[in-house]
């Protein structure tokens, strides 16, 4: 009996994006040591100032638009998990950039929306949008000005495609956390799930311990560039062992 090779969760963080230019959240130099989220990452932020938001995501598009911000070895390596895996293997990112698309993986769901995408509050349409975004833009398909904002999960906002997020963790056969400190949910709860649905492995890879360390049944630390990528030949190399367990 051919032994069914598990399906894969992965989640990923800011972390996995550190070592291609763009900064994490939470690390010493991160992006809320040099602005308040609660001024650009809050619904009530937004009402505040729009300005000061478009601003904040205007800053970020043209970094990630820079020749120098690239997919690193970590957004490779899953890219060719994604593709010479067997069974499926599902990136859930709480990131906004786009380096996991750019490095080719397409079984993908930004769970806190995405950086090139703004979204009219009156059509609610996302648009793909690389360029800067102010309150004087109107919607190209209601044609309201000042109604367009960032497609992404702000505090206090629910995160996108939670249905299929949860349905993927209670199937998988293998979760794995990559780049994330776990601290803020639902993400950060995502592994107690796998736990709690008693089928699968769940591996933490990632620079330091996370909130949820305890959680995971393996932990490896170390740059995402250098763990990923090893990982994955690990898991591509078990020739028929593909059940979940320690690697
Ligand atoms: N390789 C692996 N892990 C790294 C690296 C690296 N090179 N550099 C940093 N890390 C780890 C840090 O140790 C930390 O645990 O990545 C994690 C980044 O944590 P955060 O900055 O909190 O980012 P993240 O977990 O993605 O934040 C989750 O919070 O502010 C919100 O919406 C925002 O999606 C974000 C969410």
């Amino acid at each position: 009996m051919p032994t069914i090779p598990p399906n894969i969760v992965v989640l990923t963080g800011a972390g996995i994006s550190k070592e291609s230019g763009l900064d994490t959240f939470r690390d010493a130099d991160g992006i809320w040591s040099q602005v308040r989220l609660e001024d650009v990452a809050t619904p009530e932020g937004f009402r505040r100032d729009p300005a000061m938001v478009h601003q904040f995501y205007n800053a970020r598009r043209r970094r990630l638009a820079q020749g120098d911000i690239e997919p690193n070895p970590a957004h490779l390596a899953l890219a060719r998990l994604e593709r010479e895996w067997r069974g499926e293997v599902l990136i859930v990112t709480q990131n906004i950039d786009d380096l996991h698309e750019r490095a080719g993986s397409d079984n993908l769901i930004h769970m806190h929306g995405e950086l090139l995408k703004v979204r009219c509050r009156q059509c609610r349409k996302p648009l793909v949008w690389v360029g800067d975004l102010d309150t004087g833009h109107a919607c190209p398909d209601c044609g309201r000005t000042g109604s367009l904002r960032p497609h992404v999960v702000w505090f206090g906002e629910m995160p996108l495609a939670m249905d299929r997020i949860n349905a993927a963790l209670r199937h998988c056969g293998l979760f794995v956390s990559v780049g994330t400190s776990g601290n803020v949910y639902p993400a950060a709860g995502f592994v107690a799930a796998v736990r709690q649905a008693g089928r699968a492995h769940t591996i933490e890879l990632n620079l330091e311990p996370s909130e949820g360390a305890s959680l995971f049944h393996e932990a490896r630390y170390g740059k995402a560039s250098d763990l990923v990528p090893a990982f994955v030949e690990e898991m591509l190399s078990r020739s028929g062992n593909l059940t979940p367990g320690p690697i």
